[in-house]
């Protein structure tokens, strides 16, 4: 399994993958297989598979720790751009379809409608974590900083819940959204977890380093 995610091929194959379902979209879309509401179908679900893609790249390194994967690490940037790559067909085709392209239009829209605004946040989050996925932006910001802002995908998969919540509020269809809520809680849960272990650990290392080893030792201390 690890010479296959480090094969050559691995990562255009998934890069293919990932562009299955714009394929899929655009097929549906040319045979007509989009049902009475096409517009509407396409916003739902370049919506839909930027909240899978989503879930996705949060599952990479829980997925890499427990199996000791490390080679996935390599793709989680790719994933990281799908997220972006399908929230902005989906910005597009709302603005679109929806809007008319009426950029006034689309303001007063974000102003009016909260379940809007929320998903207007979690692009421009998107934005920014996309447009510093690059190693340039790495070395300028420092690591640090730059592991602080990217942090703030855990803050994306709220506003993107609230986002879908919020849009089947009036619907009073809460099914999906739950599975998804479940999902992405378990992934950020297991983040948490590890945080906490991790620091138990270090913090159990630290003090018995600083404890003299023997019982002599420790009656000269
Ligand atoms: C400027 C940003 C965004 C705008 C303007 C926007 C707009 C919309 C609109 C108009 C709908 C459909 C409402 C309806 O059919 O009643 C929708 C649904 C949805 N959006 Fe967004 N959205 C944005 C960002 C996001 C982001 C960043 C995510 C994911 C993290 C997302 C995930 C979804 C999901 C999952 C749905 C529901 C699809 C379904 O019903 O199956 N959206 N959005």
């Amino acid at each position: 399994m690890q010479k296959l995610l480090l094969h050559p091929a691995a990562k255009p194959v998934v890069f293919v993958l990932c562009l299955l379902p714009l394929a899929w979209l655009v097929y549906a879309t040319a045979a007509n297989q989009l049902g009475a509401n096409p517009a509407e179908a396409l916003i739902r679900a370049t919506g839909d598979w930027t909240l899978r893609a989503l879930c996705l790249v949060l599952a990479v390194t829980p997925v890499r720790v427990i199996t000791a994967t490390p080679q996935l690490a390599r793709f989680r940037r790719m994933l990281g751009l799908f997220v972006f790559f399908y929230a902005v067909l989906h910005l597009l085709s709302y603005g679109w379809f929806d809007m008319g392209f009426d950029l006034p239009d689309i303001l007063r829209d974000i102003a009016k409608r909260p379940f809007i605004l929320v998903g207007s946040l979690a692009l421009l989050l998107l934005t920014l974590l996309a447009a510093t996925s690059f190693n340039r932006a790495i070395k300028a910001m420092g690591a640090k900083r730059w592991q602080a802002l990217h942090r703030t995908v855990y803050a994306v998969a709220g506003l993107g819940i609230l986002h879908f919540f919020w849009m089947r509020a009036g619907k009073n269809n809460f099914g999906e959204v739950a599975v998804y809520a479940a999902i992405l809680a378990a992934l950020l849960g297991w983040r948490l977890w590890h945080r906490l272990r991790k620091d138990r650990v270090a913090a159990h290392r630290g003090g018995a380093a600083s404890r003299p080893a023997t019982p002599a030792a420790r009656a000269k201390s």
